[in-house]
């Protein structure tokens, strides 16, 4: 048992793949007065809607998993909408959590709020350093300010509110949509196709050498149950760091994740790289040591992680469409 158990815990996009598995997590863990609501129930980008909500339903504990989330391809063509949904959905939950009184906010960003070409491993620190990437400027940009938000809720009323940064993550629940997804579930869907068609070969956006990290989705999961009953505001912000990175602290190359995935799958075919595509960031790998310290570390490895999220695309996602 701890503070947290009996407490009231809003999840906000609890159908999206992050807020899934929080909802799983905290349901495997004994937490029972969870509290989720639709986006058609609640557009999260109406501020008198969110405080009417937050009036009736006063929780103590609010994870903030809702938002506007997509690939390269998505965020550079829906760049508006990536920057005034985001920043709609985080100040509409952070003044409501903040004029309800809530006891605990987990915010949740990205890797991309961190420079471009910010020295590797990322460390906390690197915020706002230097230039963001381009193609997702945007969406970064109203991510550092959920951030800050939630630093100065702390600094001018003392809220309880902390951000955790992600890696990519992967697993249940994920994007399929070749339109929006990211690139693991992307070349999931590509492998399983070209291997269900036939097709001789398989293209890849861009060099395939760009490093990238991944995060099992119920990593993660675990990891904001941990922020939650054991990481105070006052433990980050007085030592002057804004939020905690997640991630498994291992990167790899995009051709070798495709190798990887195209294995597990059992593709034969040929794997080429369409160079004209852009790579997005050259590298991009979380430094874990601060939450490590604390005493949180994830556990699947990403062969056993793609397994498993491949399993849950063949009866789940492929079933569907
Ligand atoms: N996916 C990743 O690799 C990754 C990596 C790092 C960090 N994150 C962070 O994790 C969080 C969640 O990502 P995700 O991958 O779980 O996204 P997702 O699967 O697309 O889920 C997004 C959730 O937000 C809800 N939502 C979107 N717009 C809304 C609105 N206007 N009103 C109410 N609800 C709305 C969606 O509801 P509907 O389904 O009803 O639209 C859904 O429940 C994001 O903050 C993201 O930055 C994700």
């Amino acid at each position: 048992m701890n503070n947290y158990h009996n407490k009231k815990i809003y999840v906000a996009g609890h159908t999206g793949m992050v807020g899934s598995a929080v909802m799983r997590a905290l349901q495997k863990s004994g937490y029972k007065n969870l509290i989720a609501v639709s986006s058609g129930q609640l557009d999260l980008r109406r501020q008198s809607d969110v405080e009417d909500f937050f009036e009736k339903q006063k929780p103590d504990v609010v994870i903030v998993a809702a938002a506007k989330v997509g690939g390269i391809l998505a965020n550079n063509t829906y760049r508006a909408e990536f920057i005034y949904d985001n920043l709609m959905i985080e100040a509409n939950l952070i003044h409501a959590s903040y004029l309800h009184k809530v006891k605990k906010l987990i915010f949740l960003g990205s890797s991309c709020i961190y420079p471009k070409l910010a020295p590797q491993p990322l460390k906390e620190e690197y915020l706002l350093s230097g230039y963001l990437e381009y193609t997702n400027e945007p969406y970064a940009i109203a991510k550092i300010a959920g951030i800050k938000l939630c630093e100065n809720y702390f600094r001018q009323y003392e809220c309880n509110f902390i951000s955790a940064m992600p890696t990519n993550l992967y697993g249940p629940n994920d994007n399929f949509d070749l339109q929006t997804s990211h690139v693991l579930p992307a070349l999931i869907r590509k492998f399983h196709e070209a291997k269900t068609n036939n097709n001789p070969s398989v293209t890849i956006w861009g060099t395939g050498k760009p490093l990238r990290e991944f995060l099992f989705v119920d990593d993660l999961a675990e990891a904001i149950l941990f922020m939650m009953e054991k990481v105070e505001a006052s433990d980050l912000y007085n030592l002057g760091i804004t939020h905690l990175n997640i991630g498994s602290g291992k990167d790899i190359s995009i051709s070798d994740l495709a190798a990887l995935i195209s294995d597990i799958i059992g593709y034969n075919g040929k794997i080429e790289y369409d160079t004209t595509k852009p790579d997005g960031t050259p590298r991009k790998l979380m430094d874990v040591s601060r939450i490590n310290s604390l005493g949180w570390k994830y556990k699947t490895e990403l062969e056993e992680g793609i397994k498993k999220t491949y399993d849950w695309f063949l009866n789940n996602y492929i079933q569907k469409v």
